[in-house]
Parts: C-alpha cells; sequence; structure tokens
C-alpha cells in the first residue's frame, strides 16, 4: 500500500511516498526556515504564507520523484494536530481536496505519532509494545506505544518543551534559529562541566520541567554583563547541553527500568542530539534493552514519518470524512 503523508505543522512544508509503512519511495521538504531564523524563531504568518506558496510543488516533486501520479497512490496522509493552526489549515486543506479529486481515503496523523513512527523507516523490526522520548520544540513526553494507535503518556514536561529550551538558550547565547544544532555545534569545544546548572525539581517521577534551567542560563548572562564580561558560549552551550540531555535520559531510562522496557525508542527534532543520543543508548544497554533511534534526517519533521503513521492509521480504520478540521492541540 502506497500512502502519500503531507506536514506542514510548523515552517516545514513536507510530503513523501511511503510503502507499507516502512519503505520510503520518495521524501521531499521545502523549509522556511532560513527566513524564520531572521526573526529568531518561527513567525506563524510567515510559515502559514509559505506553506500556501510551496504545497503544490512539493506535493508534485514527491509524486514525481516516486515516478507515480495520484492513481498510484492508495490514501492520502495528513498532519492535523497539533501545530500552528494557520500552518496546519495548509496540509489539511489542500490533502482533503487532492483526496476528495483522486477519489483517496483520507487518513487524519497526530503530529507525535508521525515523530515516533518515523522510527519504523529505520528499524523494519521495531514493533510496539515500546517505551519513548518524544521531544519536540513544541514538546516533550515519555509515552508507552502499547500499540500502533495506542499510547499512554507516563511523564510530560510542566512548562517548556526541551526544543524549546534549546531555542531560547540558543536567542541568549547569540547563536542562531533553530536553536538545537546551533547548540550542539557550539557545545563541542565547550566544557560541560564549566558551569553549574541546576537540577530543577518537578512533581510526578517522569515529568520534567525547563524553564529554571532557561532562566538559570539567562541570569548567568545577565550577572557576567553586569560585571562588564561575557559568558563563554561554548562552556555555555556545553554545560546547558549536557544538564538538558542528561535530565531527559535520566527520566527515559527510570520510566524503561520501573515498566521493564524492551525496547527504548527516541523521537522528534531533539532526537538529534549527539549527546542525548550517547547517553540514552549507554543507559538503556546498562538496563538489558534494546534502543532504537530515529535517522537524524527524519529526526524533524516530514512527510515520511506521516505517511509512515497513515498506514497503521488506516490499518486500524481512523479514516477521515471532509469535514476534517485542523486543531492547534490534541493529546496524542
Ligand atoms: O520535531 P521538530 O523538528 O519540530 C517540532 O515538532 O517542534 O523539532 C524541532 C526542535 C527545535 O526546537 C530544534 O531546536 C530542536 O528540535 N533540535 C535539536 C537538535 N536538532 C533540532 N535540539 C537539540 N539538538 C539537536 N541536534
Ligand atoms: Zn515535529
Amino acid at each position: 500500500m502506497y500512502v502519500l503523508g503531507i506536514e506542514s505543522t510548523c515552517d516545514e512544508t513536507a510530503a513523501a511516498i511511503v510503502e507499507d509503512g516502512r519503505k520510503v519511495i520518495s521524501n521531499v521538504i521545502s523549509t522556511s526556515v532560513k527566513e524564520q531564523a531572521l526573526y529568531g524563531g518561527v513567525v506563524p504568518e510567515i510559515a502559514s504564507r509559505r506553506h500556501a506558496e510551496y504545497i503544490s510543488a512539493t506535493v508534485d516533486k514527491a509524486l514525481a520523484d516516486a515516478g507515480m501520479t495520484m492513481a498510484d497512490v492508495d490514501a492520502v496522509a495528513v498532519t492535523f494536530a497539533p501545530g500552528l493552526i494557520g500552518a496546519v489549515l495548509v496540509g489539511v486543506n489542500f490533502a482533503k481536496g487532492l483526496a476528495y479529486a483522486a477519489g483517496k481515503p483520507l487518513v487524519p496523523v497526530h503530529h507525535l505519532r508521525g515523530h515516533i513512527a518515523a522510527n519504523y523507516l529505520t528499524h523494519q523490526d521495531l514493533k510496539p509494545p515500546f517505551l519513548c522520548l518524544v521531544a519536540s520544540g513544541g514538546h516533550s513526553h515519555i509515552v508507552l506505544v502499547e500499540d500502533w494507535c495506542r499510547y499512554k503518556i507516563l511523564g510530560r514536561t510542566v512548562d517548556d518543551a526541551a526544543g524549546e529550551a534549546y531555542d531560547k538558550v540558543a536567542r541568549t547565547l547569540g547563536l542562531p534559529y533553530p536553536g538545537g544544532p546551533s547548540v550542539a555545534a557550539a557545545a563541542r569545544d565547550g566544557n560541560p562541566k564549566a558551569y553549574k546548572l541546576p537540577v530543577p525539581h518537578v512533581d510526578g517521577k517522569y515529568n520534567v520541567s525547563f524553564s529554571g534551567l532557561k532562566t538559570a542560563v539567562i541570569n548567568e548572562v545577565h550577572n557576567a554583563e553586569q560585571k562588564g564580561q561575557t559568558v563563554n558560549v561554548a562552556d555555555m552551550a556545553a554545560s546547558f547541553q549536557e544538564r538538558i540531555d542528561q535530565i531527559l535520559a535520566k527520566k527515559l531510562l527510570a520510566a524503561a527500568a520501573d515498566t521493564n522496557a524492551r525496547q527504548v525508542v527516541l523521537a522528534g527534532g531533539v532526537a538529534a542530539n549527539g549527546r542525548l543520543r550517547q547517553l540514552v543508548n549507554d543507559g538503556a544497554q546498562k538496563l538489558g534493552a534494546k534502543v532504537f533511534l530515529p535517522e537524524l534526517k527524519y529526526c524533524g519533521d516530514n512527510g515520511a514519518m506521516i505517511a509512515a503513521q497513515g498506514y497503521y492509521e488506516f490499518q486500524d480504520g481512523n479514516l477521515a470524512d471532509w469535514s476534517l478540521n485542523g486543531l492547534p492541540t490534541l493529546p496524542i
């Protein structure tokens, strides 16, 4: 079964064809990230406008790269939640029109389910149940994936998402958007023990909190400025990365130990972070659990992960009718 996946929740306009939820036939991403970087973050109105401009050509290219027309596609899957609503609506309405015109089923996909499914593209043997940390710009969840379309949230952030914390710290340090990759790059030359950053207290064994950590970085920068000094950007980037990744890995591994998880999985944009991958890999191996990490090219937003999850949603009978609407928030 060939599923066309369409994604437009943030600053990537993406479309892909995936066979049986596992094999990527084509994968096309158009992004407004360079323009967004001028503003230090995503400007929702700019994102929506660029989606509207890019989406038709992006979907056409995904079909052309696969050597297909809509006649060869068996279903259209689209991210309908959560995300920047003006951005989400571009993808949803495009997908509705396309599916209706071509007489194909329309499959609604939750964005975080898509991030988790990015792992199915690389790891052909990965099947639920597994424990997953989904860390992106908008969410940080520790999720028990009980079945292809059944999830139980064990822990979550009580304030900022991990990616959001990376982005805000990058901005404080004068590093470009998106913050995750630029903090990680700066951290390569830094000493992770240079700054003593706090471990925020949070209620709930598997919950995380990052706003105090972010504020601690901001305070260090301001204190240095008041003394006519500057923080060492590489050292601060390394110290922040070490602290936040340690927190994420520790919570995930605690949940893995308590639930006796046999498979531990990372997903979302922050899953591209090398130090986080290393910490989770080492810790899960000590627990005797198998570790699955998404390929770097599928960590960020893409259409292939939506097509992959779309396949399993279709198998589960989760189809939308022509009244499908986009939603800015929705539990997984
Ligand atoms: O999943 P994603 O592409 O979009 C959302 O659904 O939000 O995640 C984007 C987030 C951004 O906050 C970005 O800074 C972060 O993922 N990110 C990283 C890295 N690459 C992207 N964070 C840490 N280290 C990275 N290498
Ligand atoms: Zn995402």
